[in-house]
């Protein structure tokens, strides 16, 4: 009965009738609460899939690469960011088809002349090679006779579209969307295996760190691995636009790296500084550097994945820039209780080591926020916390100051403003409803 309501709802919303209307708000009365406490239950299906879809599309022909790459896929991670793509997408759909549009810059292109028809263009599949397939076989088994690994496999060659069914109308996620919600994957994922030889970090959800397992040199390999399979299906979703940001976004993770990296040891010469000064312009200056640096180190790929979800589903501008907003604003949120659960989660909750930013000699919200409080930090932070002493002194200082606690309230203020952007962008709806549980638990995270 429930999923008849909900199908009726979901179809019935494209013709904007009294009808639709009515049913979508008997539809909120029966939807039970547990289903919208739990996001994942409404695209359990793409999530089951995720995993399986992703190492269709990183498979090579050597079985040593196709395990460091696939390592972190095989542990359970949060998959934030896939399920954000997924929910926004399915949220989006509940856009009538008549309000949406192919995008400007794509109508006067070959492929959309052809299909002159925005919503056939909507619910197309990412194309399966652009090149001629063996141009990527390069050698093939004729000419390595003898070798133990056979050139590329047929995953290798075609990528195919596993599981990327047609337009599903009962969920309304587009396959292009589906394939973007595997990309992001792909890409923090590479990030990660990078980000873990950077911190020297030794786990990872719960398991010995890439790093660790299989070396620096093979985790930053397989970590440009992904990039470059990640790249390669991001060109085959045919969207200019969305090629654009989501490259774009790359490279925005690597500044952000660099950012912090600027701040420690690790960087030298550091910034020039300046004469040494715990003015209050030169706090303010220090947080305005470490939002910026949480934009491009978290909030960009989820800002511009949840743009390119948007943009893929062919809404209005003014939608595409909330959703945007949405992600920018979360992503912040979520940097922020990351920082905070570092100084107060244990590592075992945690999956990783914790306590790890100050002894890398990097400071979070929560040492700002101490700092602002007691000018004398100012001196440890700019030292990188390198004497004896320095990092127990600043735990002390970040305790009596509650920087945990004034963290957590900023990072309440990103959530406010990421729910607002929910509500302007999107029609009321179970998925909206799903991402706005999301959102708010990501405030109350243990891990
Ligand atoms: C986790 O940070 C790391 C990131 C969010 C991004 C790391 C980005 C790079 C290493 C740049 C290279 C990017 C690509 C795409 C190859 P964290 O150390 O604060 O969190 P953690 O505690 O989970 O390690
Ligand atoms: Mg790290």
């Amino acid at each position: 009965m429930l999923n008849r309501i909900h199908f009726l709802t979901r179809n019935s919303c494209r013709y904007k009738s009294s009808f639709a209307v009515a049913l979508n708000a008997v539809s909120k009365l029966v939807t039970p609460q547990s289903l919208l406490n739990n996001p994942i239950s409404l695209v359990s299906n793409e999530m089951n899939n995720l995993v399986r879809n992703i190492i269709a599309l990183i498979g090579t022909g050597n079985p040593y690469l196709d395990r460091v790459s696939s390592y972190y896929f095989e542990t359970e991670g949060k998959k934030v960011r896939p399920l954000l793509v997924l929910l926004l997408s399915r949220a989006l759909s509940e856009i009538p088809m008549d309000k949406r549009q192919i995008p400007p810059y794509l109508s006067n292109d070959n492929i959309t002349t052809s299909l002159n028809n925005s919503i056939q263009w909507l619910k197309q599949q990412p194309v399966e090679s652009f090149t001629p397939l063996n141009i990527f076989q390069g050698l093939t088994n004729a000419d390595i006779k003898h070798s133990r690994f056979h050139p590329l496999t047929q995953a290798s060659l075609s990528f195919k579209n596993n599981n990327i069914e047609s337009f599903d109308k009962e969920n309304g996620i587009l396959p292009r969307q589906r394939r973007l919600a595997e990309i992001v994957e792909m890409i923090h994922t590479a990030s990660l295996l990078h980000d873990d030889v950077i911190d020297h970090a030794d786990t990872r959800r719960g398991k010995p760190s890439g790093n660790v397992v299989f070396t620096n040199k093979m985790a930053v390999l397989a970590g440009d691995f992904l990039l470059g399979r990640a790249t390669v299906a991001i060109s085959r979703l045919r969207d200019p636009q969305v090629v654009e940001i989501m490259s774009s976004c790359i490279a925005s993770l690597v500044e952000g790296e660099f950012m912090q990296l600027h701040n420690t040891d690790e960087y030298d010469p550091k910034p020039n500084t300046g004469k040494k000064s715990t003015s209050i312009s030169k706090i303010d200056e220090a947080f305005d550097y470490y939002i910026h640096k949480s934009y491009l180190k978290t909030g960009s790929l989820i800002a511009m994945s949840l743009r390119s979800a948007a943009i893929l589903s062919g809404v209005k501008p003014n939608v595409i820039e909330s959703c945007y907003e949405f992600g920018k604003n979360l992503g912040l949120c979520f940097q922020l209780i990351d920082d905070m659960l570092d100084f107060t989660s244990s590592s075992k909750q945690m999956g990783k080591t914790t306590n790890v930013d100050l002894k890398l000699g990097i400071s979070t919200a929560p040492v700002l926020f101490a700092w602002k409080e007691d000018p004398s930090l100012g001196d440890l932070i700019e030292r990188n916390f390198e004497l004896p002493g320095d990092v127990e002194r600043a735990l002390q200082l970040v305790y009596k100051y509650d920087g945990a606690k004034k963290t957590y309230e900023l990072a309440r203020e990103y959530r406010d403003k990421a729910l607002k952007n929910l509500r302007e962008a999107l029609p009321e709806s179970d998925s909206r409803s799903a991402l706005e549980f999301l959102t708010n638990s990501i405030l109350t995270r243990r891990k």
